[in-house]
């Protein structure tokens, strides 16, 4: 399995608090990688990072190795990495498929023929066709959570950023959201997913790395990373000294 993103001693702070603290880590083409990590460990700085919302103080990017580090938003779009948000940021007064549209037309550069075209085939894949003349304000959690995945394939990504997709919905929801997840990953879409749902993050991802005040805290096979010893003293608290 080739390589599509490697992380390189990749470090940002804020002021005093360093967000992500010397990094590394590589994904392969195809595989689903969970992230997991309390509070503040710094998912969404890594996330922030790699879509280019901010730049780091030091470190490497490589995305299909080529090296992104100082690379503007909009490129990095162009060349296919497209993320979700923690917090859902839909147009409220625009229907789902234009939400969506503004995704493939912006993001994926698409003409407008294309982008209707690819538009209705992400709404298929994500279970929304039925409701795309729906206005996003009006539409139930889930759905609000599917419209921010479509939102991110309808600029075409090969690298996708899942921030929290999970939180708030039920267990037969959040089997939904892992079927979808993993028929992308079919299609040929690499997946980084960020998420505090335990049972998603057991059953989704190929591999599991545990983030810790920036750091990475372990790296894995998701059974073995969530038996192992770390994680359970970040998870339950349990610190000896
Ligand atoms: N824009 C920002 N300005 C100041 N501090 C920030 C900013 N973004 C994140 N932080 C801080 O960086 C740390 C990591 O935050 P974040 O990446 O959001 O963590 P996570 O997503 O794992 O909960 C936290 O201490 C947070 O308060
Ligand atoms: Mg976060």
């Amino acid at each position: 399995m080739s390589c599509i993103l490697t992380i390189e001693k990749l470090s940002k702070s804020f002021g005093r608090v360093a967000a992500v603290h010397d990094l590394s880590f590589e994904v392969s083409q195809d595989e689903i990688l969970g992230i997991i990590g309390p509070n503040g460990a710094g998912k969404t700085t890594l996330f922030n990072l790699i879509a280019g919302e901010i730049k780091p103080e030091s470190g490497k990017i490589m995305f299909n190795g080529t090296d992104v580090t100082s690379a503007q938003t909009f490129r990095r779009c162009r060349m296919g990495i497209a993320r979700t948000y923690q917090i859902p940021r839909p147009f409220v007064n625009m229907t789902v498929l234009e939400n969506v549209l503004v995704g493939a037309v912006y993001g994926g550069g698409m003409g407008s023929k294309a982008s209707r075209k690819k538009c209705e085939e992400v709404l298929e894949k994500t279970g929304l066709f039925s409701k795309r003349n729906a206005f996003a304000e009006s539409l139930p959690l889930l759905d609000r959570k599917r419209l921010e995945l479509t939102k991110a394939l309808a600029t075409g990504p090969t690298l996708l950023l899942i921030d929290e997709v999970a939180g708030g919905l039920t267990e037969s929801e959040v089997e939904e959201v892992l079927k979808i997840i993993h028929s992308l990953r079919r299609d040929g879409i690499t997946i980084l997913w960020v998420e505090h749902i335990m049972m998603a993050m057991k059953r989704g991802p190929d591999r599991l790395l545990v983030m810790d005040f920036g750091e990475k805290l372990a790296y894995g096979n998701p059974d073995e990373v969530l038996d192992s010893e770390e994680v359970h003293k970040v998870y339950l608290g349990d610190d000896e000294d």
